[in-house]
């Protein structure tokens, strides 16, 4: 929303020659731009906040997955979202960051109760991400997911 956009011109890297960018802040009114997108047009009724049927776009988190989707004493790792969802016990989910905090690895895989990471072999629960095994000095950060109806979101 900023109206006055300015142009900012670089001058040159290799500033050896007298070349002095001065940005002056005296006159830096854009001219007269008049896009003003305040108006709203028509009388839209805004049916706004708590309306749980739009898919997409929802504010307040990325939809990850179905519930369905995370077996019951097991997980599954998100890489593109860098989080691993798990779920310990049935109906009850936990996300945690996929990223190692051993030397940052994205981690691969949930089984047998842990998730792994491919790169030095650290092992954390899926319960609370404490280190099992390997090299990992602590558990996976806890990232925060919210699960609405079968949906697990992000946030
Ligand atoms: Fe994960 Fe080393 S980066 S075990």
């Amino acid at each position: 929303m900023d109206a006055g956009r300015r142009t900012v011109l670089t001058a040159g890297a290799a500033g050896a020659a007298g070349l002095v960018t001065a940005c002056g802040s005296s006159g830096d009114r854009g001219g007269s731009t008049a896009s003003a997108p305040e108006t709203s047009r028509g009388a839209t009724p805004s049916t706004g906040v708590g309306a749980a049927s739009a898919a997409g776009s929802v504010p307040g988190g990325e939809a990850l997955a179905k519930t369905s989707d995370i077996p019951v004493g097991g997980g599954k790792v998100f890489a593109e979202q860098e989080v691993v969802v798990t779920q310990p016990k049935e109906g009850e989910f936990k996300g945690f960051s996929a990223v190692c905090t051993h030397m940052g690895c994205t981690v691969a895989e949930v089984s047998d109760g842990t998730i792994n990471c491919p790169c030095h072999g650290s092992r954390y629960s899926i319960t609370d991400a404490a280190v099992v095994a390997g090299p990992a000095p602590q558990p996976l950060a806890a990232e925060r997911i919210t699960v609405t109806g079968d949906t697990i979101r992000l946030g």
